[in-house]
């Protein structure tokens, strides 16, 4: 039996409808809370330098509350770092994305900042904090993660999710051989952004390995709909393995 799909609830667009007003509603703190106790498997941040959606002081706040996995998403720069180290969450993704970005649109080179990674990457294995690394479907790249020391790499899944309005095979295509890749280099496979309910099923029945997906924007613009526990349970579903 493949293991089990994660589901980690990224809460950045519920910060930034809290920044919208510069008060605490709704509270960042006590939204992660529920999306656990609705079933989320895990909580993803992505603080950015700017602060414009969760601040450096949510993520703090945050990880002694939650129970299940906690992931925070960044560019490794020195103030990043520190505040990864100072709060040790389960997981340590590390994204390329330079400060002014509305959101990521790139997975590392990860020959061009081979060195730079590694180190980084060193200094959270040290503090037992695993690290995942968010990748384009490029071979050379995934194999250069292992040899950076990552523990997982996360498939950056935009791309599959244009493609798949049009051709679900083939957009699933390079992900699949992707994680293939990376299964033979023994790295733990995530993927991200872009996912819904509509793509989520299929990627997660071709990649029988996916460990976790980290969902925000359509997750929270559903819940407008839905509800927050409705429809955290009808992701849930989607990565049900039959
Ligand atoms: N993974 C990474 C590395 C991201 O930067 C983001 C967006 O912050 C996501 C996953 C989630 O993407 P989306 O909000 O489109 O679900």
């Amino acid at each position: 039996m493949p293991p089990m799909t994660k589901l980690s609830v990224n809460i950045n667009k519920i910060a930034t409808l809290r920044n919208a007003r510069g008060g605490d509603m709704p509270h960042v703190a006590e939204a992660a809370k529920n999306c656990e106790r609705f079933g989320a498997q895990g909580i993803t941040v992505h603080p950015r330098p700017d602060e414009r959606h969760i601040r450096y002081s949510d993520v703090k706040e945050i990880k002694p509350l939650i129970t299940t996995e906690f992931n925070v998403e960044g560019y490794p720069s020195k103030k990043f770092m520190n505040l990864v180290l100072e709060v040790k969450p389960h997981q340590v993704t590390l994204v390329p994305d330079p400060p002014e970005v509305l959101t990521s649109n790139a997975g590392w080179n990860t020959i061009e900042h081979f060195s730079f990674l590694k180190e980084c990457i060193q200094e959270f294995k040290s503090h037992a904090i695993r690290t995942s690394i968010f990748m384009e479907c490029n071979e050379d790249f995934i194999e250069n993660a292992k040899k950076a020391g990552a523990d997982r790499v996360e498939l950056y899944t935009e791309d599959y999710a244009k493609g798949y309005l049009k051709d679900p095979e083939n957009a699933v295509a390079p992900y699949v051989y992707a994680a293939e890749v990376a299964h033979k280099n023994e790295l733990g496979i995530n993927a991200g952004h872009d996912l819904n309910l509509d793509n989520l099923a299929y990627i997660a029945e071709k990649i029988p390995e996916l460990l976790e997906v980290s969902i925000g924007h359509a997750l929270i613009s559903d819940a407008l709909y839905f509800g927050l526990e409705n429809t955290i349970q009808m992701y849930l579903r989607k990565l049900e393995k039959h």
